[in-house]
């Protein structure tokens, strides 16, 4: 009797212990909801700490390279290719048994310049444009075929009125650059999932001009799977209501939608935008938070954090994939941008890779809300 007591004294310990171990997660939590995605660098994919690792392969049901596929390192002269990062961050992804996202094909952003100008330096035809886009995405696309869900395969493409970004694909082929992009990577891998990929599209102007994109492009006959949202966010912009309105416009255009890119910066900020070559000079006021961030800001960022996740549930019907941009607060690229050197806070995980409160909070909001898929 009285090993029986003990034995089963000892079992409770080891099942307790397991318990803390296997903690609930996002991931389990909004599994048949949405998937929970973060992107990783490739520190991490290294598994330099074991740590960071660990809680992307626990923690996450999703990943997305921060940068290893981008078209710049993936593709830095027109005969080269570097597979090396990209290789080993999809085999991460399916080591732990997640979901890879390809991220990005085609981008004004991080791409070699050699894409757009011939040997003496002049702007390529339409012709050699459209060709080179053509052997970028069969080769990156191909490479990784039936092993990559979805593409973002156009990033980026509007300025925040709705008109056309003139980047140098815009300039060469005109809007149409973006039709072939959709029907380059559908032949490379015709079952993977087309993502068109940008930030503020809670911007009404900038929201109006992607629902046209989607129509014209499903018009050509083109496969557009979801609408990327970049959700960079801030402390006020975008609204709750904004927010929503574009979703209910992306759901009536009938596409899905992906969180792609989630952080809500706590710091004040001169630029709502993402177009990464944005830079504005530090000043110690806009770095308010370098010894910790008062419990009343915090508490603001919690409320953010769980109204947008809220909203994310609430639209889990289209909603497939929340991606957060980065695991931890040391690592966001928002410490650089769009002003160098400060100390943000945008993050599920802090400075020392601790999962902070609200996660617990948006777990609860996640058990709470029924399957709608
Ligand atoms: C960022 C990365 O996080 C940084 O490490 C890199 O230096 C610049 O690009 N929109 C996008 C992402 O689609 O690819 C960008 O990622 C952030 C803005």
């Amino acid at each position: 009797m009285k090993t029986r007591t003990i034995s089963a004294i000892i079992a409770m310990i080891i099942l307790a212990s397991t318990n803390v171990s296997a903690r609930e997660t996002l991931a389990k939590a909004t599994k048949g909801k949405f998937l929970m995605g973060v992107a990783i660098n490739m520190q991490q994919v290294n598994g330099v700490n074991p740590v960071e690792t660990d809680l992307i392969a626990n923690e996450f049901s999703a990943v997305v390279a921060e940068n290893c596929m981008k078209p710049q390192p993936t593709h830095p002269q027109e005969n080269k290719y570097v597979w090396d990062d990209a290789d080993k961050f999809v085999a991460f992804g399916e080591k732990n048994k997640q979901t890879v996202t390809g991220h990005c094909l085609i981008w004004h952003s991080q791409i070699g310049r050699w894409m757009f100008v011939n040997d003496s330096g002049k702007d390529v035809s339409p012709e050699v444009l459209k060709e080179r886009m053509r052997q970028h995405i069969y080769a990156v696309v191909g490479r990784y075929k039936g092993r990559v869900k979805g593409w973002d395969v156009v990033n980026e493409a509007f300025e925040d009125n709705g008109t056309y970004r003139k980047s140098k694909f815009y300039q060469i082929l005109g809007k149409d650059f973006i039709k072939y992009a959709f029907q380059f990577a559908h032949e490379a891998d015709p079952n993977a999932e087309l993502y068109y990929n940008d930030y503020n599209v809670e911007t009404p102007a900038k929201c109006d001009a992607i629902v046209q994109l989607v129509k014209e492009l499903k018009a050509a006959g083109c496969r557009i799977d979801a609408v990327g949202s970049q959700s960079h966010m801030h402390m006020v912009n975008p609204t709750l209501e904004a927010t929503e309105t574009s979703f209910k416009k992306l759901k009536a255009a009938g596409v899905h939608i992906l969180i792609t890119e989630w952080d809500v910066s706590i710091l004040p900020s001169p630029y709502d935008g993402a177009n990464i070559s944005a830079s504005f000079k530090y000043s110690k006021e806009m770095d308010p938070y370098r010894d910790g961030v008062p419990a009343d800001v915090q508490q603001k960022w919690n409320k953010r954090v769980l109204d947008m996740f809220g909203l994310f549930l609430k639209y889990s019907d289209v909603v497939d994939r929340v991606t957060v941009w980065g695991l931890n607060d040391a690592g966001t690229w928002l410490n650089g941008f769009p002003i160098r050197g400060r100390m943000d806070y945008p993050l599920l995980f802090d400075r020392k890779n601790q999962r902070k409160s609200v996660v617990d909070e948006m777990i609860k909001m996640a058990q709470k809300t029924k399957v709608k898929k």
